[in-house]
């Protein structure tokens, strides 16, 4: 038995909000690149706490469709840092037998450049095969947007709307819902990060800004998680 599965048997999937970058940034009077330069480094460090507790899945919220409005400087260096961990950073995945899968609107008709599309297309390609943890990165992604997406796919496939079959339509489709969700920098709301599959996860909620969130921190999150009764709507 792996380390996760003894912290709590059924935990498959984990979702993080990697939130509090700008704050964490500007209180040390630095440009908010540079929290999300040192948000991509926490991130990397906690990814291998993950791969190490052979956690199956996690999800990350990296850029949302609502995050277009940020200034255009913002929106250029959070894909320069997106593009890089995508490229620079593949083999070290690889090497940790890391599955990437990317959740969003990605098509020839979304807003993102033809080079970040190719970009994941090849990350996700070279790293389908691999058996580890498989990391999902929600880029150019919104809930409501997903789920008229997989709507919109059903009818224009003349396929009736069920629970099962709405399911099956998401970004998603196939992967358990997480368990957990964990939002640091003391914000408690989802932001529109998969509102569907989130319906009975455990929501913790932190204070610690995202570029500070270590594996520490993960484990409190992680006995937090072990002593929730879950019932999922009975008794
Ligand atoms: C929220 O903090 C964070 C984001 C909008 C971007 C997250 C992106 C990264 C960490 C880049 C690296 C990601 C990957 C997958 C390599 P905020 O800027 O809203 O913080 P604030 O609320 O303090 O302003």
């Amino acid at each position: 038995m792996n380390e996760a599965t003894k912290i709590q048997p059924k935990l498959k999937h984990i979702a993080f909000i990697m939130d509090g970058n700008g704050r964490w940034a500007t209180r040390q009077g630095l440009p908010r690149l540079a929290g999300h330069k040192a948000a991509m480094e926490s991130m990397q460090a906690l990814v291998e706490e993950l791969v190490r507790l052979q956690v199956p899945y996690a999800s990350f919220y990296a850029f949302s469709t609502e995050n277009w409005s940020r200034s255009v400087e913002e929106v250029t260096g959070l894909f320069a840092l997106l593009e890089h961990y995508f490229t620079k950073e593949l083999d070290r995945l690889k090497a940790q037998n890391i599955r990437l899968q990317f959740l969003g609107d990605h098509t020839e008709n979304s807003r993102l450049s033809p080079s970040i599309r190719k970009i994941i297309a090849e990350a996700a390609a070279s790293t389908a095969g691999n058996t580890g943890t498989t990391l999902l990165i929600a880029l150019n992604y919104g809930g409501h947007d997903e789920l008229v997406r997989a709507a919109q796919g059903l009818a224009a496939a003349g396929t009736p709307i069920t629970p099962a079959s709405l399911e099956g339509a998401l970004d998603t489709a196939g992967i358990p819902n997480p368990d957990l969700l964990i939002r640091t920098s003391g914000e408690q709301r989802l932001s529109g990060f998969m509102p569907w599959q989130l319906a009975y996860t455990e929501l913790y909620f932190t204070p610690t800004f995202w570029p500070d969130f270590g594996p520490t921190h993960l484990h409190e999150a992680l006995a937090w998680y072990a002593g929730r009764d879950r019932r999922f709507g009975k008794a």
